[in-house]
């Protein structure tokens, strides 16, 4: 105790400091959202995501190839569709948007290839899943979720990430990948995936927002922690490989959790809503955005995280570059 022992020992010299950290970054550690739009022909900014553009699938050989100069390895993309229809079958077409921004990719870069799967995006109501009435369909989703990744899968994707928060995903596709030759795609599952308020800036860049009702008959309630376990270990047990919590910055307690019960790698979705507040208070002089950046990314790996998936990536690429 004092006066023998002075935490500021450790804290006087600037190498010293850098030799103690216990907690670093890597580049290696992130993955980069890509919006793709099937229907312009121009980069587009998204207005309530400063910095974050929808591209058309002809930008994205150059995009990809910015990203690796910059140093980074992969990326999760998203895809805004031609045309939408209750059953989402423009999410499965092998000519879909994806299929096609996956395929373009792998020609192109090394990048590793995270597709998210879900239906909302290709859905005219908006909802992840098959709607009757106002429920939406569990069961009968799973079927389209099959048929989503068996043809992200023959397109050559890399990993498949189901985010749509229907029970029972995980299995389904793990079943429908090893039946056809696919068992060494890994699954990066949205296990504990909240129904939170900072997704609509996604929303409005992928058009993907509900035209009714919520989605909190399937995304978890952000009062409970307990159940993000079980939903976790769920996953665990229908065959996820990487674990997933989503958002992070409001939920580092919930990484920290999952880090102490489980020993899979855990990935963190620093989304939209939590970019959105950072980048309008440093565009208007608020706070320092290289510093906030660093000081929250450092924050998401040290409660627990192994991957990061955020759209700061590339701006903190450049940083460090
Ligand atoms: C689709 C999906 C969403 C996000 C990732 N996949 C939106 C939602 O659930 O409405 C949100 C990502 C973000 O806000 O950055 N199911
Ligand atoms: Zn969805």
């Amino acid at each position: 105790m004092f006066p023998n022992v002075r935490m500021r020992r450790l804290r006087e010299n600037a190498i010293l400091r850098r030799m103690v950290e216990e907690t670093e970054l890597e580049i290696e550690d992130f993955i980069y959202p890509i919006f793709v739009d099937e229907n312009i022909k121009n980069r587009m900014e998204i207005p309530s995501m400063p910095g974050i553009s929808r591209l058309p699938i002809d930008y994205l050989a150059d995009e990809g190839k910015e990203l690796e100069d910059l140093g980074l390895k992969a990326v999760l993309l998203f895809g805004i569709p031609y045309c939408k229809d209750e059953g989402a079958s423009s999410a499965y077409d092998d000519k879909g948007v994806i299929q096609k921004s996956i395929r373009k990719l792998k020609e192109e870069t090394n990048l590793l290839i995270f597709a998210d799967l879900c239906m909302c995006e290709y859905t005219s109501h908006g909802h992840c899943g098959i709607v009757s009435g106002n429920k939406i369909l569990n069961d009968k989703t799973l079927e389209i979720y099959q048929k989503i990744a068996l043809s992200y899968a023959k397109s050559g994707v890399d990993v498949v990430a189901p985010s749509g928060m229907m029970d029972g995903q995980v299995k389904a596709i793990r079943e429908i990948l090893d039946s056809n030759g696919y068992e060494y795609i890994p699954i990066m599952a949205y296990s504990a995936k909240y129904s939170s308020s900072l997704y609509s800036p996604f929303r409005d860049a992928a058009e993907s927002a509900p035209k009714f009702g919520d989605r909190k008959t399937y995304q978890m309630n952000y009062s409970n922690s307990r159940e993000a376990m079980r939903e976790i270990e769920l996953d665990i047990m229908e065959g996820a490989d990487i674990i997933m919590v989503k958002p992070s910055l409001f939920y580092l307690d919930i990484i920290k959790m999952a880090r102490e019960k489980f020993d899979l790698p855990i990935a963190a979705y620093n989304v939209s809503g939590e970019y959105s507040m950072v980048k309008s208070a440093s565009m208007a002089g608020y706070i320092d955005e290289k510093a906030v950046v660093k000081e929250l990314l450092t924050s998401i790996k040290r409660a627990g995280a192994d991957i990061i998936i955020s759209y700061h990536a590339k701006d903190y690429a450049r940083w460090i570059k």
